[in-house]
């Protein structure tokens, strides 16, 4: 699913992101990427979905290879992956139907698959009750998973989610890397940058540690903690 080899990203004003980082991770699994603030989490996954382009090495996701990929091959390439940040990005204008509709809407699906698909979705998560609230009425926690809802609406192979716990309480980040195993139990391949540990440890999944910019820890095994 994930193919990292050699790759490197140094920034404009000299910050050496990623330094020679190779990484596979298969289909179906589940993985965890840790470190501290500033070791490349966010860059590697800016590289996933290719918003930057390594200057040395090869990046291949979901059977794209994304330094040889052409600008206008990369929506077609991004939808096959859903995405979930801190900070949520939800719509604030748009009801919690219309948020995870609009991801639909923009693709050329039939209007009668998207009635039926947005509130099967929104069962999933467990916010059928909260279709007509804007975003701004719901939780920290309801609103993180509405995000998860628009991220998994198009049935993604992949699922990445850059700190999707980091702005909510302890019991509903557990409950959304919860949410997120599931999910993963039905065959997606999820990738999740967190900084928590204590969540980390509660979860029994490879987990990649990254400092400045390297891989200094994989544990493809089970129960072990990193770092
Ligand atoms: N656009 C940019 N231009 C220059 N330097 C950058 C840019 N983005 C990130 N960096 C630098 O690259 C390094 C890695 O940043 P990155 O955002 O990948 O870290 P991170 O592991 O996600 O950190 P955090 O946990 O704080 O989110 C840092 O030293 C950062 O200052
Ligand atoms: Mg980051």
């Amino acid at each position: 699913m994930i193919h990292f080899d050699h790759v490197s990203k140094t920034y404009p004003n000299g910050t050496r992101a990623l330094d020679d980082i190779s990484l596979q991770v298969e289909k179906g699994e589940f993985v965890f990427i840790v470190g501290h603030s500033g070791a490349g989490k966010s860059t590697l996954i800016k590289m996933l979905l290719r918003e930057e382009i390594p200057e040395s090495g090869n990046v291949e996701v979901n059977g794209y290879n994304l330094v040889k990929m052409k600008r206008r091959q990369v929506p077609l390439f991004r939808r096959g992956i859903g995405v979930v940040f801190q900070d949520f990005r939800l719509i604030p204008n748009m009801t919690v139907y219309d948020n995870v509709a609009f991801a639909l809407r923009v693709t050329d699906v039939s209007t009668k698959f998207i009635r039926r698909r947005v509130p099967y979705i929104l069962d999933l998560v467990d916010l059928a009750g909260k279709a007509k609230c804007m975003p701004q009425e719901l939780s920290g926690g309801e609103q993180q998973r509405v995000a998860l809802a628009r991220a998994l609406v198009n049935n993604p192979s992949l699922l990445i989610a850059d700190e999707p716990t980091g702005n909510i309480d302890p019991q509903l980040s557990y409950e959304i890397v919860d949410l997120l195993s599931e999910i993963n139990k039905c065959g997606t391949t999820v990738l999740m940058v967190t900084h928590e540990h204590d969540l980390v440890a509660e979860f029994n999944k490879r987990v990649v540690t990254l400092r400045d910019g390297q891989i200094v820890a994989d544990s493809a095994a089970r129960g072990r903690r990193a770092l």
